[in-house]
């Protein structure tokens, strides 16, 4: 008998050779003991494992497709995997058609646990919720997820890709994952009591949830196969479809008795009454009160309103034109890719970003939805002027000395006007009530600028502006 000891679960490497040289030393699949190092069944092995055979001649070889089914069947959690894997290659010496006859039990087997590995990797894209650990800067977030199988590695670049601007964890029983922005890298499972329990982002998930709810389209048995029951204990959202189910009824002869529908608009949210408070310039009543605005449509499609954040005693304040996608989802504004651009551009000017309070002008997410991705849409003039109430209620809470407006619709909300930014850019402005404004383009028109010399350049020029506004912040902070 022949035991093979595998550096880990997911091993393919370690299988790969082992296998290769047991088929080329003629060794007959029972004659294999397949176990993974500190693994349950290692527990039954010898103290060390058999000798790799030396095998200095012969070769063979197997299909790509073998390969690529391995390569996923491995990370199925079934501890036979392995012998079975080994099985079918042995089988496949003599018969390279092999793994096309679906009807074969190896081939059936192998091809079943590829596709319940591909099915889970799927899962865990839908259904990891991240909690944010700590607040804006220095925030972090952490998801607890239970895989069925060995999918953590398998999975991991997606939410890389996905959230390649924050920080996050996702923590499993077997393994964990970890982005800091740059790198991926893992660490050991962890037990379910390391993982955060609720925070704010859990109501943000209902919110969005609720508003992607179509009740008309409602059917409970494929939204159960698609969202089995097992992952609701780990949903935010799960709180919420028992009575979004229960409620669908209602609200579907509603939006019948609304009639005229389009069904090319998205499904709108029930409207919600605006909640008036007494004025206030506190920031934290400020932001609580503009989580309610109904100022203008904007608010039904959108997660939620996206407040300007940074120290209430700002010197200088930045001002964008509204929030995207990343920031729609995470409730923070410049999280995404243009919030890269602006921190990395800051850095260089030697603004110091812990000092500034960054807003937008609008603080709800316009877009229209194209498949699955939400296309991102400039405001108009009247969504602008709707919110201008924020930003004006944000100065005077900040009275920052500069305001500095990147791109056109930050303009057109500082200046209350339509202020073309190629005529105003890279010079302080005098503002009615004595600040100082200061117009520069906006980083996402950087991000879009397909020429690399252009975007060298232009990106310089940004640079240059922000430069004005970190002589500003110098000045002030020498003067405190
Ligand atoms: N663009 C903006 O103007 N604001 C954000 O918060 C993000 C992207």
């Amino acid at each position: 008998m022949q035991y093979i000891i595998l550096d880990t679960e997911t091993d393919f490497d370690g299988w790969r050779t082992a296998a290769r040289t047991l088929v080329l030393g003629h060794v007959q699949p029972t004659d294999v003991t397949w176990t993974v190092q500190g693994g349950e069944a290692d527990l039954f092995a010898p103290p060390a494992p058999s000798p790799i055979l030396e095998v200095n001649e012969g070769t063979f070889s197997v299909s790509g497709k073998f390969v690529d089914l391995a390569k996923s069947a491995i990370l199925h959690r079934d501890p036979e995997r392995f012998a079975i894997l080994y099985r079918l290659l042995w089988r496949l010496r003599d018969n390279h058609d092999l793994i096309e006859v679906a009807t074969d039990s190896d081939v059936g087997q192998v091809t079943a646990m590829a596709r319940a590995v591909h099915r889970d990797e799927h899962k865990m894209h839908a259904f990891v919720r991240f909690r944010e650990i700590g607040r804006e800067r220095s925030a972090h977030y952490v998801a607890w997820f239970e895989p069925e199988h060995h999918i953590v590695e398998l999975a991991a670049p997606f939410f890389a890709k996905r959230f390649a601007d924050m920080p996050w964890s996702i923590l499993t029983p077997d393994l964990c994952a970890h982005w800091d922005g740059h790198a991926l890298s893992f660490t050991p499972g962890v037990s379910k009591s390391e993982a955060p329990g609720e925070d704010r982002l859990e109501e943000t998930w209902r919110s969005y949830y609720a508003s992607i709810f179509n009740p008309a389209r409602l059917k409970v048995k494929a939204m159960q196969t698609e969202m089995p029951k097992k992952y609701w204990r780990n949903l935010p959202e799960a709180s919420i479809i028992k009575p979004l189910i229960e409620d669908a009824e209602r609200m579907t002869g509603a939006m019948i008795a609304n009639a005229a529908t389009d069904p090319h608009k998205p499904q709108r949210r029930p409207e919600a009454p605006m909640i008036r408070r007494p004025a206030t310039n506190d920031l934290d009543a400020l932001r609580e009160e503009a989580a309610h605005c109904r100022a203008c449509p904007l608010y039904k499609d959108a997660t939620q309103t996206v407040f300007g954040e940074g120290p209430d005693n700002a010197t200088i304040m930045l001002v964008g034109e509204q929030p995207g996608d990343k920031e729609d989802l995470a409730g923070h504004p410049f999280v995404g890719p243009a919030g890269q651009m602006l921190d990395r551009a800051l850095a260089e000017a030697g603004v110091n970003r812990e000092k500034v309070y960054v807003t937008n002008a609008v603080k709800h997410f316009k877009f229209v939805p194209r498949g699955k991705i939400r296309l991102h849409q400039k405001p108009a003039t009247p969504e602008i002027k709707a919110c201008r109430q924020w930003y004006e209620r944000e100065v005077s809470a900040i009275q920052p000395e500069l305001i500095v407006a990147m791109g056109a619709t930050a303009a057109q909300s500082v200046f209350g006007k339509i202020t073309p930014v190629g005529k105003t850019r890279g010079r302080l402005i005098d503002l009615p009530d004595g600040r100082k404004a200061l117009v520069t383009v906006h980083p996402s028109y950087l991000l879009r600028l397909p020429d690399p010399e252009a975007k060298a350049l232009e990106y310089q020029r940004f640079v240059e502006d922000l430069k004005i506004a970190a002589a500003m912040q110098r000045k002030a902070s020498r003067a405190a």
